[in-house]
């Protein structure tokens, strides 16, 4: 199966490779070296992430990579997401004029790409789609690059982009990842809790950022067993991690970590920001918010622990932890679930 690959992830190795090149040598690298200069973003940086520019044009990598329009090469760029063809059999570079953010696997083999306009075009990002190499669910952008800095790793901070991740380790935060575009999967929370035990969500200081950590919560709550953490930080209206730590510095940023939120007191702290909490009804719906997700938990000491905070806070035994508990525990969670989410 690995090695039935092997085409795509040297070919893409060959792409990135040239699109580093092109930020080195291409007739219109000024705009893309300005460009990132201008983010703040140091040469080392750029070296260490692979950071590379795709020029202008319709055909450049395919004429760098099938010069001769070979065909099996042709189907392999497109297989690997580099090319797209029209309904007419012709093809053309999916990538242009974009700073290209390699994305690699934990073996370091270059799997996907993330390409940035350099202006205000639309889409601002654009994402390698799925292929036989790539799935987005399950990469983390600067996973890789975060191990080869330091094998043992005690935290790893969950970020919404690409230039999070740089700008952090650019300040010496070298244990930042990012998505892929799409939301944090339980996948990605498996995968990064066998590397570490406390992972911090820290989500753009807008609506979606807060929408982004309210998900993230509840995907994560299967996933933690007794042992890992996960915590939030939220960041002030307007900033993402880019824009603070250039703001703070390495230090002020990692006190805002050190203070991030602990998944249980957001729990409470955001259902009870959705009811009237002074009153009984607003306390029953309480229950009826808090139970399915309290379930969501593995078997454990913070479950129970979870129980009974709920029970503290209701002031009485919950009702609708019992009713969950006495019929199959994974579709009554749903069900609940799904009555609350208009
Ligand atoms: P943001 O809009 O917060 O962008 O999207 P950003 O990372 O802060 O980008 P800069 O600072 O303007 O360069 C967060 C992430 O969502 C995905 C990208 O992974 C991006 O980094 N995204 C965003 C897309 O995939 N496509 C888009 O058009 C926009
Ligand atoms: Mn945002
Ligand atoms: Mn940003
Ligand atoms: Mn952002
Ligand atoms: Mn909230």
């Amino acid at each position: 199966q690995e090695q039935q690959h092997q085409p795509l992830f040297d070919l893409m190795q060959k792409a990135g490779d040239y699109f580093e090149k092109m930020l080195r040598s291409h007739e219109q690298r000024g705009k893309a070296v300005d460009y990132l200069k201008n983010r703040g973003l140091s040469g080392k940086a750029a070296k260490f992430f692979g950071i590379g520019y795709a020029p202008p044009g319709w055909d450049n990598l395919q004429n760098f990579l099938a010069a001769n329009g070979e065909r099996e090469l042709i189907k392999q760029l497109i297989s690997c997401g580099m090319l797209i063809e029209k309904e007419d059999g012709r093809t053309y570079d999916r990538f242009r004029d974009r700073i290209m953010f390699p994305i690699r696997d934990a073996r370091g083999r270059y799997i996907a790409f993330g390409g940035r306009v350099l202006g205000d075009e639309k889409p601002k990002y654009l994402n390698s789609p799925e292929t036989p190499i790539f799935q987005k669910g399950r990469e983390l952008y600067g996973l890789y690059e975060a191990r080869k800095i330091r094998q043992k790793l005690t935290r790893i901070v969950i970020v919404e982009g690409y230039m999070d991740v740089v700008a952090l380790a650019e300040f010496g935060i070298h244990y930042a990842v990012a998505t892929l575009g799409t939301a944090t999967s339980e996948h990605h929370l498996r995968r990064l809790f066998k590397v570490v035990p406390e992972v911090i969500f820290c989500f753009d200081g807008d609506q979606a950022g807060r929408t982004a950590a309210a998900r993230a919560m509840e995907t994560v709550l299967p996933v933690l067993e007794d042992g890992v953490q996960a915590r939030f930080l939220f960041l002030p209206d307007g900033e993402d991690p880019d824009t603070l730590v250039r703001q703070e510095g390495k230090d002020a940023f990692e006190q805002r970590l050190n203070q991030a939120v602990h998944l249980p007191e957001f729990l409470f702290e955001h259902l009870k920001e959705q009811v009237d909490f002074d009153t009984l009804d607003g306390k029953a719906r309480l229950d009826q918010l808090a139970a399915p997700l309290i379930n969501k938990l593995p078997k454990g000491m913070l479950r129970s622990l979870m129980r009974n905070k709920l029970r503290d806070e209701l002031g009485a035994d919950s009702v609708a932890l019992d009713r969950l508990e006495s019929s199959p525990p994974a579709t009554a969670a749903v069900a609940e679930q799904a009555q609350y989410e208009e």
